[in-house]
């Protein structure tokens, strides 16, 4: 059930891959609510993934190429976006990350320096290098809001998640930080969602996913958020419903942050004992 909760507003939607992705999610739910927007993706992504089958599902949104580590690139998004869509920008969504050391299955210990900046520059610093832009271009509207997804790694361990959890640790920071910035210059907003272990591309992407998806599904009382619950509560910091919510890291996981066992998973562990 769509509210018109984005009518009127623009745009700009970052990291949309394929239809598993958050952003595709965020992007389907912000149409529904009547914004108006632009995708943008890595070039490699626009060649790899189906983003233009996305911009065809909404209403024919403009896509434009940008590598998120390009001040550069990211000027151009912006500029190009306040053209087409007629005016400065009311929500931004960074949906963006990626590290070599993952992808490479590089153990922590043994982590290769050059990837790990990679991983921060891509995943954390591209978060400050899109705001820094907009604050450059004067492209924000007051009271506009800017949302980064986040995961919990940046707080507890979780060793699959390697270089990641620094790079998440660091967007957290770097909400709070340009949040109080931004807030002061312009009222702009600034918030990280943290949200449960999701199938997508980067998700499956992490050692051992599959368990700590299944662990957390049993941990958290309410059950893991999937994309579609992650894309609903993004569209309320969206929206002018929230407006004096800022600088903060808001759990989107079903309680599992705040668990520390679940009676199932003592259960299990206690026939285990009995078993042994
Ligand atoms: N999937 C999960 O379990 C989970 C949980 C919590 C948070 N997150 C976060 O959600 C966000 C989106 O990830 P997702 O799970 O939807 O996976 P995804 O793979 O669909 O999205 C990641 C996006 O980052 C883009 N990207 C990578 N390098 C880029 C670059 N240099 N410039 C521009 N874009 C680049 C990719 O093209 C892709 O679209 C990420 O920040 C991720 O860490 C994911």
């Amino acid at each position: 059930m769509a509210y018109n909760l984005l009518k009127g507003k623009r745009g700009i939607i970052f990291g949309a891959l394929d239809e598993k992705s958050m952003a595709w999610q965020i992007a389907l739910k912000c149409h529904e609510e009547g914004a108006v927007f632009t995708l943008s993706n890595a070039p490699i992504a626009l060649r790899m993934g189906k983003i233009n089958e996305l911009a065809d599902l909404c209403n024919h949104a403009v896509v434009i190429g940008a590598d998120a580590t390009s001040s550069t690139d990211l000027e151009q998004v912006f500029a190009q976006s306040m053209e087409v869509l007629g005016g400065k920008i009311d929500f931004v969504l960074h949906s963006i990350g990626m590290s070599p050391n993952v992808r490479k299955k590089i153990p922590y210990t043994e982590t290769n320096y050059e990837n790990f900046l990679k991983t921060i520059d891509i995943s954390a610093l591209s978060f400050h290098k899109v705001m820094q832009s907009a604050m450059k271009l004067d492209a924000l509207n007051e009271w506009a809001s800017v949302v980064a997804l986040s995961y919990i790694a940046a707080q507890r361990t979780f060793p699959g998640y390697n270089d990641m959890a620094d790079a998440k640790a660091l967007l957290e920071s770097i909400a709070r930080s340009f949040g109080f910035q931004y807030g002061f210059k312009k009222k702009v907003r600034v918030n990280t969602i943290s949200q449960s272990p999701t199938l997508t591309t980067a998700g499956s992407g992490v050692e051992g996913f599959d368990a700590f998806f299944h662990y957390a599904e049993k941990l958290s009382p309410l059950g893991n958020a999937n994309a579609e619950e992650c894309a609903d509560y993004c569209l309320t910091l969206f929206s002018d419903l929230t407006r004096k919510v800022t600088m903060q890291n808001l759990f989107h996981d079903g309680g599992f942050s705040f668990t520390g066992v679940s009676t199932e998973l003592v259960e299990q562990l206690l026939t285990k004992q009995h078993e042994a």
